[in-house]
Parts: C-alpha cells; sequence; structure tokens
C-alpha cells in the first residue's frame, strides 16, 4: 500500500442495497442500522444518498472501525459508531423502535482482514495464527490448531467449512504439529494441501480456503451471533421496515433463510413444530423469494463478491 493511500473494501451488490432502502417509507429521515460498517463502504453510500438519515453503524473491530471513522467523519452527527458485536445491538437501539427503518448486515470479514490486518486471515501470506475479530474471544487459530483433539479439529472443518477432506486434514495437522508446533499460515495451508488427495487439489479455490473460514467462523463464534442478532433486530425496526442481508457462507445464509420463513409464517420462537406456540400471524413478508446474487458484472470487477446472497424481509 502506498503511503498516505487508504484502499477500502469494495462494498457488494451496492445498488440492490440501495434499491431496497429507497422503497421504505419515511427512509430520509429515518435511522438505518449497519450491524457490519467495517470500513464504512455501505454506510457512507447510505449517507450520500440520502441527507436527513441518520446511521448507527457496529462493527466488532477496533482496528478497522478506526478506519470507518475517519471515512465518515465528514458526516458529523449523523453518524454514531459502535465497537460492539452487532449480537448486542438491543443493547444500544433500546428506545428507537419507532425511528429504525432498516438494519444491513453484510456477514464475514473485510479485504482489510485479509490484506492488511496480519491476524492470520490469509494463507498467500506468511502470518501468525490468530484469526481474532476482538479482545472478547480469548481462543486464537494458533490454540485451536496446536491444541484441539484430532476429533474436535475434524468437526470443526465439516461444521463450519463443510469440509470433505476433514478427518484427513485433522490427522496431518495433528501428526505434523508432534514434530513441530504450527505458527504460521504458510505451515497450515501447506499440511491442508499435503493432507488432500493429489487429484482433488487443483480447483479454482485453494484448499485451505474452507479450513481457514472454518476456524474463523468457530473461533469467533459468528453464526449463533447471526441468530442471536436477527431476532433483536426484527424487534426494533419499525413496522414497514426492512432488514436486508448479504451471505457468504450457506450456513449464514441458512439461518437468514430460516428466520425469514419462519418470521412470514408468524413464528419467532426457537422451537420446532409442536412446542411453537407462537400467534401464526405474519410477522413480516420475505421480498426475496430466493436470494439475489451479483450481476456478473460486478464479480468480473470485485471477484470477492461472487459467492455473495442477498435476502430482504419487511416487517408488517
Ligand atoms: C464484509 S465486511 C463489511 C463491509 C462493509 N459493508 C463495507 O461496505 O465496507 C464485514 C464486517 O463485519 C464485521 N463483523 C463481523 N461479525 C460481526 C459482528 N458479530 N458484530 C459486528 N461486526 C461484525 C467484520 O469485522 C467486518 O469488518
Amino acid at each position: 500500500m502506498e503511503e498516505g493511500t487508504q484502499y477500502y473494501h469494495t462494498p457488494v451488490m451496492p445498488q440492490e442495497v440501495l434499491t431496497f432502502l429507497s422503497d421504505i417509507e419515511g427512509i430520509e429521515s429515518s435511522v438505518v442500522v449497519d450491524c457490519t460498517v467495517g470500513e464504512g463502504g455501505h454506510s457512507e453510500l447510505i449517507l450520500k444518498t440520502w441527507g436527513g438519515l441518520k446511521l448507527y453503524g457496529f462493527e466488532r473491530d477496533r482496528e478497522i472501525l478506526a478506519i470507518a471513522h475517519k471515512r465518515l467523519s465528514p458526516y458529523g452527527n449523523r453518524v454514531v459508531l459502535i465497537n460492539d458485536n452487532f449480537k448486542n445491538l438491543w443493547l444500544h437501539c433500546r428506545g428507537m423502535e419507532k425511528s429504525i427503518a432498516a438494519f444491513l448486515y453484510d456477514f464475514g470479514i473485510s479485504s482489510f482482514h485479509f490484506d492488511g490486518s496480519n491476524r492470520g486471515f490469509a494463507f498467500k501470506t506468511q502470518e501468525k495464527l490468530d484469526m481474532r475479530l476482538d479482545d472478547s474471544v480469548t481462543l486464537t487459530a494458533y490454540d485451536v490448531v496446536n491444541n484441539f483433539s484430532e476429533n474436535e479439529l475434524a468437526r470443526i472443518f465439516s461444521t463450519y467449512g463443510q469440509e470433505r477432506w476433514s478427518h484427513r486434514i485433522a490427522r496431518k495437522i495433528v501428526q505434523k504439529r508432534s514434530e513441530k508446533a504450527i505458527e504460521n499460515t504458510e505451515q497450515l495451508a501447506n499440511i491442508v494441501v499435503q493432507a488432500i488427495p493429489g487429484q482433488y487439489r487443483v480447483k479454482h479455490i485453494h484448499p485451505a480456503t474452507r479450513i481457514f473460514q472454518a476456524l474463523r467462523i468457530f473461533i469467533n463464534d459468528e453464526l449463533s451471533a447471526i441468530n442471536e442478532s436477527l431476532e433483536h433486530a426484527l424487534g426494533y425496526v419499525k413496522p414497514g421496515g426492512r432488514i436486508i442481508a448479504i451471505s457468504f457462507h450457506s450456513l449464514e445464509d441458512r439461518i437468514v433463510k430460516d428466520r425469514f420463513r419462519r418470521w412470514s409464517r408468524g413464528c419467532s420462537c426457537d422451537n420446532d413444530g409442536l412446542l411453537c406456540g407462537c400467534p401464526a400471524d405474519p410477522l413480516v413478508t420475505v421480498l426475496t423469494k430466493k436470494p439475489l446474487q451479483p450481476k456478473e458484472s460486478e464479480i468480473r470487477e470485485n471477484p470477492r463478491s461472487r459467492s455473495a446472497k442477498l435476502r430482504v424481509c419487511q416487517k408488517l
């Protein structure tokens, strides 16, 4: 990176996000909550588009929030940035039920994490195995890779990475770490490659991609935060307001899809079938029967957008 130049994460499906916001009645003078402010890409677009709107932005990573602070400073007191996990949004949104027009989620991590954080999210450079998104997370990727049992590792890789070779990879890790601790991303990526049968190694995504993703999701407890946060968002968004969620992982998307579907049937509890005593009056209309995906032109310009899926629901 050139000195003095700030490269930002490119916001995914920006036009689609703005279009779904623009149909909300009174958006111009409402509050929009960006639950994953990152480097502020979506937030800035929203602030620019509606001059009377106020934006609350959540971001659990202090380092990246500092970038958003700088970028969004021209918008003064129209922006409130909160360094917290979006699962805690209820702590900050209390009393705002009548004014919140939308919650926006853009899950996962940012280009900054891969390219500039030096925290072990990227395996193409040699970085320490860390992967923590905030200080509340105590386990590092190093702890997991060097101390968890073979079975625990295999479970993490198969649950969060849906990795076909999870047992082989876990076994190889345990074998290699008995010779020498696995200290960095390059070592781990090489072990993953060695564990996978030769004919399956050459694919368009690097074999270590799913393993790194699985470790990150596990360490930062990302999926339960999504579940908890969506429930709160439904409680706080005003009638006619929307929840917009962009997922990059099928497990994230499944949580969003299930929540939206249950809400549309009037259920907002976690009980299944007969145990559910919810009133059955629909709570939302789902506006995306199928998730929207980025256009070819966006994928060409921003290949990291390729797995994005966007879903939207509107509160009744
Ligand atoms: C894909 S990036 C968002 C990019 C942003 N929309 C933009 O256009 O610049 C996702 C961000 O959400 C943050 N994040 C992930 N999980 C979070 C959580 N549970 N609470 C708050 N922020 C979270 C990550 O640290 C990351 O910066």
